[in-house]
């Protein structure tokens, strides 16, 4: 396997991913909230960049019908149903339900991967399931969202794990000067719910109040769902 490490989305350039299976991290917290969001019976999640078409897109699938969600400066969207808490996405809010989910850089990097072959959703929380899903491919992109077109370390932390549970599952993987640094980074910090808080995003959502995100968010593997994006939906 060949694979390589975008630490922001905005490195990404859309022909490059053809033919690739890319993984697409925000652990803080839009890929993280999807796979709660799925796991608590949500039926696909619509990624949208801006406010403005997630607004449109679910007018358009009819009231009632989809729910919106998401956050800009880590606070809900005005006038959205949900933010972009994973404690928000309970079965008795979402089962059933479609969400358009808008955030600022997670589901931009969803969209931007979208050129991919396959564009599957990653975090810490289903991060051996999605080792395991893509394990096979020959060329790998890993996209991170980054945080506002720069360098983030959860994201990177999380990139580094993946790279490291794949080298224990293929002989034969050859990493970019990027994927070696974030094997290298992961090999260095111990992830848990402390590292994710003094990482600068986590500090901003604690100083939101929103502490217990950043601690679900860190439960490395507690779920195995793999999320898949496909034709605008992500569906488990
Ligand atoms: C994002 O997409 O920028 C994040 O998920 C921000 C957040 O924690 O809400």
């Amino acid at each position: 396997m060949k694979a390589s490490v975008f630490f922001t989305h905005q490195e990404v350039a859309r022909p490059e991913l053809r033919g690739q299976t890319a993984v697409v991290i925000d652990v803080l917290r839009a890929t993280s909230t999807i796979v709660a969001a799925l796991d608590a019976g949500a039926t696909a999640i619509h990624p949208v960049v801006s406010v403005a078409d997630a607004v449109r897109l679910a007018t358009s699938l009819g009231r009632g019908e989809a729910l919106l969600a998401g956050e800009r400066g880590g606070r809900r969207v005005e006038g959205f149903h949900l933010g972009n808490s994973p404690a928000e996405f309970t079965t008795e809010r979402v089962h059933a339900k479609r969400v358009v989910m808008s955030t600022t850089n997670g589901t931009a990097a969803l969209v931007a991967a979208s050129a991919a072959q396959r564009t599957v959703v990653a975090s810490l929380v289903n991060l051996s399931a999605v080792a395991a899903e893509v394990a096979a491919a020959e060329r790998l992109a890993v996209v991170c969202a980054g945080h506002a077109g720069r360098f983030s370390m959860d994201d990177a932390l999380c990139a580094g794990m993946l790279l490291r549970r794949l080298s224990e599952r293929t002989a034969a993987l050859e990493l970019d000067d990027s994927g070696r640094a974030a094997l290298a980074l992961a090999s260095s910090f111990e992830v848990d719910a402390d590292s994710l808080l003094r990482c600068a995003w986590g500090a901003v959502l604690a100083g939101l109040g929103r502490e217990d995100d950043v601690r679900w968010c860190a439960r490395v593997d507690a779920l195995d769902l793999v999320p898949e994006l496909s034709d605008g939906l992500i569906r488990s």
